[in-house]
């Protein structure tokens, strides 16, 4: 029996599509990553009811697919691997050293609101995982109040983080203590499903954010920033270039947990190493 064959896209598409992707996100797109876009592009195809990726390139190049396809395809094209407490030790750290050292220099008596910031928060683990961390912490501390940024460019997982809904097996790295505190059932027992207590979520605020962007609009001075298995994707001057602009958001003595694949060299920012992947933003003379 004869099937019919798969469109397959062709090596100059695949230079097009990845000149744009390095060009529109900073992600990296050597030759090698061919077969990736054409099995994460085929659903549009069979969505969109085209029949080659010529034809895809076409319209997504188009003032029409500009506007309508974009979006779509950026969703396709990006990574959204994630978990709740990724990387655990990082929780203990922020728990055990970071937030003790904010806040020691608030005077006894003092209101003090913590800012953190997830760069690239994917479907809302770790923006979720550090409000549940600074949740814990700040009902032991009366006059702490914190707030949490969440930025990604993918408009499709930034509506499931705003949903805040995730999969029972999903859970499986939240302490039990906390699943019972901040998680919800789905009342429907066969759905399997749980969902962030509403106190938690109201104080995370989610924003679509491209890091590539000149200057990132939406972001207050933090106390605290995760940019964790993103930069990896980028060349190292475009990795620079983000680093940058962080940490021009990041107030001094604040302090920035990264990926473990994402090595920096302290020396080219005003960075003090503290611990593999956790960083402090020096404190310099000059007012900020
Ligand atoms: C692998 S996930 C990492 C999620 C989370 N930080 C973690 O470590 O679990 C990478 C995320 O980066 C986002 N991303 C990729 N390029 C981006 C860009 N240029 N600006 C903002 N977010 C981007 C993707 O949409 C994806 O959700």
């Amino acid at each position: 029996m004869n099937f019919p064959s798969q469109p397959s896209l062709a090596m100059a598409d695949f230079r097009r599509l990845g000149n744009y992707i390095h060009a529109e996100l900073g992600i990296k797109m050597p030759d090698a990553k061919r077969s990736l876009v054409e099995s994460r592009l085929r659903k549009r195809l069979t969505v969109l009811n085209i029949s080659s990726y010529e034809e895809y390139c076409a319209y997504l190049f188009s003032p029409q697919g500009q506007k309508y396809e974009r979006p779509f395809f950026i969703n396709q094209i990006t990574t959204n691997k994630t978990d709740f407490f990724r990387d655990c030790q990082q929780f203990v750290f922020l728990e055990k050293k970071a937030l003790p050292e904010l806040l020691s220099s608030v005077p006894i008596g003092c209101f003090k609101k913590l800012y953190a910031w997830s760069a690239a928060c994917s479907r809302g683990h770790e923006p979720y995982t550090l409000a549940m961390v600074l949740s814990e912490y700040t009902e032991q501390h009366k006059n702490i109040d914190f707030s949490i940024l969440g930025t990604d460019i993918s408009t499709e997982v930034l509506n499931v983080a705003q949903k805040a809904v995730y999969a029972h097996e999903e859970i499986e790295p939240v302490p039990m203590a906390l699943r019972k505190k901040y998680l919800l059932r789905s009342k429907d027992p066969s759905k399997n499903m749980v969902r962030i207590v509403p106190q938690l979520r109201s104080k995370v605020r989610l924003c679509r954010l491209n890091l590539m962007n000149k200057c990132y609009t939406c972001v207050e001075p933090m106390d605290i920033i995760f940019c964790r298995n993103v930069l990896i994707y980028f060349e190292k001057e475009t990795q620079h270039q983000i680093l940058h602009k962080l940490l021009d958001h990041l107030k001094p003595g604040g302090f920035l947990f990264m990926g473990h694949s994402e090595i920096i060299k302290p020396a080219k920012f005003p960075l003090k190493p503290i611990q593999t992947t956790i960083y402090q933003k020096v404190v310099t003379g000059k007012r900020q």
